[in-house]
């Protein structure tokens, strides 16, 4: 065992304890309490990077299997049992992050029961499932090499180019149908990621990252252990690379021209420049570096090349999942560090595993052997008190263990203590309309355009109430935003503490609270008791005025501007039949770019109102 690998397991190690530390969290208190996922962002950093990129990252599992067996290429057989081991290990984790993922994971069996064939994501789940199965069988042949099964080794054996035909089936399925997941989001996915092609593209990227992937892990593993690095198997992989990259980017352009995109290419806004660092970082600079000889026979070169790459396709999955989601929604979302300690938490547990499995098994033949060899001379070494490290860790064998016991716990520690017990939860405030004739209904910056003042000239001056059904004490016309603040959470209105003050201190509990009962919600008298005059408007379609809280705004929205519309578009007299249809009042189903940043650079428009003000 190197003195790097020890150092690389001891980090692992610490982080898979700050990992625990929030799983215990997250598993206890939920999701509200570990990320900064909404209503409006309910993907973030977990299923960008956990499942979407996990996935495409063990692609290099079947890209290996093809070229190696498929095509026989003897050159690359050594690749073949470390992807296959990352593609195992990948698509377990993915397993795993799902489960921090969803919100009810103990259901996550369902799709084996409940069958959906019309959804993409069942389709993933059982192709994931069935990959798995596929590539534990093609792994197996590694675990029994040295055990005395030989019948069903060699049995595995002959199965093994069968299974990996089936395997690539299986996955060319999926990775595209990941892609498939997004196509129902238009009008969210920005445009410069979203295409009718999504599943074509999300295959040729998980080809080129399958690949990238393979070279990295590649030489990773070669540094770690302090061992030659298979060159020429590394610079051919890098030529298959070039091509690959070479390809995506013409796919991706073209694309992008065909659909007559491109010139959204040259925008300036957040999303352009994240496109062009992806771009960058996942295809041309890789590609460029891939295509200079001396880069691929070059340790570090090709290293590089294929870090950036790995980073760069990450990115677009993220992107996709999330990222290139928000300028629909408006809303910021960046992941709390918890997020991204699961993250790296369950990157790290894998990576021991790998490293684990590395040391003893035959995976690639130089490591395990190096290893034991490493084990016996640990037998030879005469203990030496000369050093505290020694009298209190034991021999190396020990030392190492007891040491990255010591940082797990530590990290645990750690992490319970910092990480935050209650619900992060942001609600979605609602955006308070302004001015004249036309108000900007809603969140986060008004999709619906409310012909207010053509409201108002159609049914009289004094008919306010019909939508006003509320407003504040000495108020005409408040605003809905103001009580339903937000979009779809009740928000209370009451303020306790204010109405004793208002209402002369401790001798106010009596007009509120009956003598000789309970002093509470159930038995308190009715708001509407009280504010029928200063509050209640007369003529309306919400009557009631008893509860404490007013409901989100699009019940309350739908509830006055539905039922009307529904009963004029009967009405001959505007000759629209249509008027209640969802496409009257949400024109624009997200609004348009340019509108986005006109408004930005308004500024105030997108303050949001704090709720129950
Ligand atoms: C058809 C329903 C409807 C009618 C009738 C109506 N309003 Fe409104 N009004 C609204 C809605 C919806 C808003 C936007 C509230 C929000 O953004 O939360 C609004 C907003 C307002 C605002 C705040 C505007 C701003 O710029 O902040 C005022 C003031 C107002 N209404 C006054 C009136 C008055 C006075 C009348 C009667 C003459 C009236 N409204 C009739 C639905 C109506
Ligand atoms: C008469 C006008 C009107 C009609 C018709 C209407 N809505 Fe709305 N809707 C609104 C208003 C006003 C809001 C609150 C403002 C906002 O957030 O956009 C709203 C809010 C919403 C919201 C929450 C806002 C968001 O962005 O998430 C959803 C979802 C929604 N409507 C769906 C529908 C659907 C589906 C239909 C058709 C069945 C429909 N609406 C028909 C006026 C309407
Ligand atoms: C002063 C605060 C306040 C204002 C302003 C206000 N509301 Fe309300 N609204 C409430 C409360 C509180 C309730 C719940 C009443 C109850 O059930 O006792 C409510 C209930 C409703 C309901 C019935 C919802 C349901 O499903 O129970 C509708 C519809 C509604 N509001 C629409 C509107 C619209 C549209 C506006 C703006 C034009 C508006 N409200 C302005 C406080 C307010
Ligand atoms: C304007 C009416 C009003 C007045 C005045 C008032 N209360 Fe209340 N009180 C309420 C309502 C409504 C609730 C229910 C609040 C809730 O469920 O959030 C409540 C709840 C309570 C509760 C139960 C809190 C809980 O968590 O369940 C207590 C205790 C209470 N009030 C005591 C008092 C006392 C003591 C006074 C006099 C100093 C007083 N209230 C004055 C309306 C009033
Ligand atoms: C005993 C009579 C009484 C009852 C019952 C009562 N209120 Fe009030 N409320 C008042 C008075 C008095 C004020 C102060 C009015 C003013 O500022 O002009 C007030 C003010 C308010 C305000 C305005 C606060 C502000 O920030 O301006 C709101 C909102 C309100 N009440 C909601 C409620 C709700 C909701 C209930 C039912 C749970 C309720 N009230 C029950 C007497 C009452
Ligand atoms: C009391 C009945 C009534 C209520 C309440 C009402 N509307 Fe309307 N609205 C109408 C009628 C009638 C028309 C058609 C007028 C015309 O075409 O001249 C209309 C037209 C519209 C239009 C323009 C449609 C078009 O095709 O040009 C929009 C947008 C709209 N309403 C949104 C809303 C929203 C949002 C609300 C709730 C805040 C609302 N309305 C509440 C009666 C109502």
């Amino acid at each position: 065992m190197t003195r790097r690998v020890q150092i690389t397991k001891g980090i692992l190690w610490f982080i898979s304890g700050l990992a625990a530390a929030v799983t215990i969290v997250r598993f206890t208190r939920g999701l509200g309490t570990t990320t900064a996922l909404s209503d409006t962002t309910p993907w973030g950093l977990w299923v960008g990077f956990d499942v979407m990129g996990g996935v495409a990252l063990a692609a290099g599992g079947f890209v290996i299997g093809a070229i190696a067996h498929v095509f026989q290429r003897e050159r690359y057989h050594h690749a073949v049992r470390p992807a296959i081991l990352t593609a195992l290990l990948g698509y377990a984790a993915v397993a795993v992050g799902l489960i921090y993922d969803l919100g009810l994971p103990w259901n996550i069996w369902h799709p084996l029961i409940f069958w959906n064939p019309h959804s993409p994501l069942f389709e993933v789940a059982w192709c994931v499932m069935t990959y798995l199965g596929i590539l534990f069988l093609e792994f197996l042949p590694v675990f029994l090499e040295r055990t005395r099964f030989q019948a069903l080794y060699r049995t595995l054996l002959r199965l093994q180019l069968p299974l990996i035909i089936l395997g690539i089936s299986v996955s060319t399925l999926h990775q595209s149908s990941l892609g498939t997941l997004l196509l129902i989001m238009p009008f969210r996915l920005h445009p410069l990621w979203y295409t009718p092609h999504l599943p074509e593209l999300f295959f040729v990227s998980a080809i080129c990252l399958g690949l990238v992937m393979v070279i990295f892990e590649s030489s990773v593993t070669a540094w770690l252990y302090e061992r030659e690095p298979h060159t020429d198997m590394l610079a051919g992989l890098s030529r298959f690379a070039a091509g690959a990259l070479a390809f995506y980017l013409a796919f991706r352009f073209f694309d992008l021209w065909h659909h007559g995109k491109l010139g959204l290419a040259f925008e300036n806004t957040f999303e352009v420049r994240l496109f062009w660092f992806e771009i960058a970082i996942s295809a041309v600079i890789p590609l460029v570096l891939f295509l200079i000889p001396r880069v691929r026979r070059s340790h570090t070169g090709v290293f590089i090349a294929a870090a950036l790459g790995v980073m760069g396709f990450l990115l677009n999955r993220i992107d996709a999942s999330g990222l290139a989601q928000v300028w629909a929604t408006g809303a910021d979302y960046f992941p709390e560090w918890t997020e991204f300690v699961v993250s790296f938490g369950i990157v790290s547990f894998f990576a021991l595993i790998y490293l684990f499995i590395q040391e003893h098994f035959p995976v690639e033949k130089e490591i395990v052997d190096e290893e034991e060899r490493w084990l016996q001379r640990q037998l030879f070494v005469l203990p030496r008190f000369d050093r505290g490290s020694q009298v209190w860790l034991g021999d190396a064998t020990f030392a190492s263990r007891r040491v990255y016991s010591a940082l797990f716990v530590v990290a645990l520690v750690v992490g319970l203590a910092l990480t935050p017990w209650q619900p992060l939860v942001k609600a979605s405030p609602v955006q308070r309309a302004r001015g004249g004739e036309m108000l900007r209904v809603g969140y986060p910056l008004g999709t619906v355009m409310f012909p207010h003042g053509e409201h108002i000239t159609r049914l009289g001056k004094e008919a306010c109430g019909t939508c006003h059904h509320l407003h504040k004490p000495g108020d005409v016309g408040t605003p809905c935003s103001e009580c339903h603040a937000d979009l779809y959470l009740d928000t209370t209105i009451f303020d306790h503490v204010r109405h004793v003050a208002v209402l002369e201190g401790n001798a106010s509990c009596a007009k509120c609270h009956p003598e000789g009962q309970p002093k509470v919600r159930a038995t308190a008298r009715k708001c509407s008791s009280c504010h029928e005059k200063d509050m209640m408007a007369a003529n309306t379609v919400a009557t009631r005025f008893e509860s404490l809280a007013a409901p989100g705004l699009r019940r309350a929205a739908h509830g006055i501007c539905i039922e009307c519309h529904r009963r004029e578009a009967a009405n001959p007299e505007w000759k629209k039949p249509d008027l209640f249809r969802c496409a009257t009042c949400h024109k624009t189903p997200v609004p348009h770019v340019q509108e986005l940043r006109l408004l930005r650079a308004e500024g105030g428009e997108t303050a949001p109102v704090a709720a129950g003000s």
